[in-house]
């Protein structure tokens, strides 16, 4: 059976479908196939095409019923659900749909307020710092500000995914052909986590050297050979 993973959380903007949409380049990456699920009924699903993984279109209760069945039967492969900002219920029925809950936070206090209430609600998720600071000082007082805010749920919070300009690439509607190294070491990273927690076997991802020819002809971008829109009609394995 498929494992479930979802991106939850009740504050908006804090990197839930960027963080979905890695994590399904970074399976691909890893060789491990994925369905990044939209359920935010204020977005348009995104062209799959150059993509690593496959997207659903869930965002009627009824489609995501019918995507969640067909993720379920399709052996081996990860679905990834992301959820919408201030949407409480539909957190709830995620969280109980899911194997992995991950709830995304930046560095604020207002984020953080509202991770440890959605920790406290939702008592198998892990908080993932999101768009965190790469600059050693900025990151030293972020650290500094999780420890003495988050210091209770410290066995809670994963490694962060850092700020990353090239993230929103994964979010426009068509990806460029290449994606930029760094971004692809991140969704590895994060996948490389994920996998972890599911206990999947993963190595830890080598990280590819910028400007360095791709080992095996393909760039980053390159599509599995299934990329196409996810369609959960039963018929298709
Ligand atoms: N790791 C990152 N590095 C840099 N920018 C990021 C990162 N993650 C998210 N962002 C930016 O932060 C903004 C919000 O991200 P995103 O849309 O993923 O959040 P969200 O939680 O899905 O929001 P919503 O609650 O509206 O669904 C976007 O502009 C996105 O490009
Ligand atoms: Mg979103």
């Amino acid at each position: 059976m498929a494992e479930i993973v979802c991106i939850i959380g009740n504050k908006g903007g804090t990197g839930k479908t960027t963080l979905a949409h890695m994590l399904c380049q970074g399976m691909g990456l890893l060789g491990q196939r994925s369905v990044c699920v939209l359920t935010d009924t204020h977005r348009e699903p995104l062209d799959p095409d150059g993509r690593r993984y496959l997207v659903a279109d869930a965002r009627t209760r009824e489609a995501l019923g019918k995507v969640v069945d067909k993720i379920r039967t399709l052996q081996g492969w990860l679905g990834v659900i992301d959820g919408g900002g201030n949407r409480s219920e539909m957190d709830r029925k995620l969280y109980s749909l899911a194997s992995v809950v991950l709830l995304p936070f930046r560095d604020s206090h207002e984020d953080i307020r509202t991770v440890i209430r959605d920790l406290e609600t939702f008592p198998r998720a892990w908080a993932i710092p999101s768009q965190w600071p790469a600059n050693p000082w900025q990151q030293e007082a972020a650290e500094k500000t999780i420890h003495e805010q988050l210091g209770p749920y410290a066995d809670r919070i994963l490694q962060p995914v850092n700020a990353l300009s090239a993230s929103k690439l994964l979010l426009q509607r068509n990806i460029p052909a290449k994606l930029p190294t760094p971004l692809g070491n991140a969704c590895r990273a994060l996948a490389c986590q994920v996998l972890d927690m599911l206990e999947i076997a993963c190595q830890a991802p080598e990280e590819e050297i910028e400007d360095e020819p791709d080992g095996d002809g393909m760039n980053e971008a390159a599509a599995p050979s299934a990329a196409e829109a996810f369609d959960p009609a039963p018929t298709r394995h």
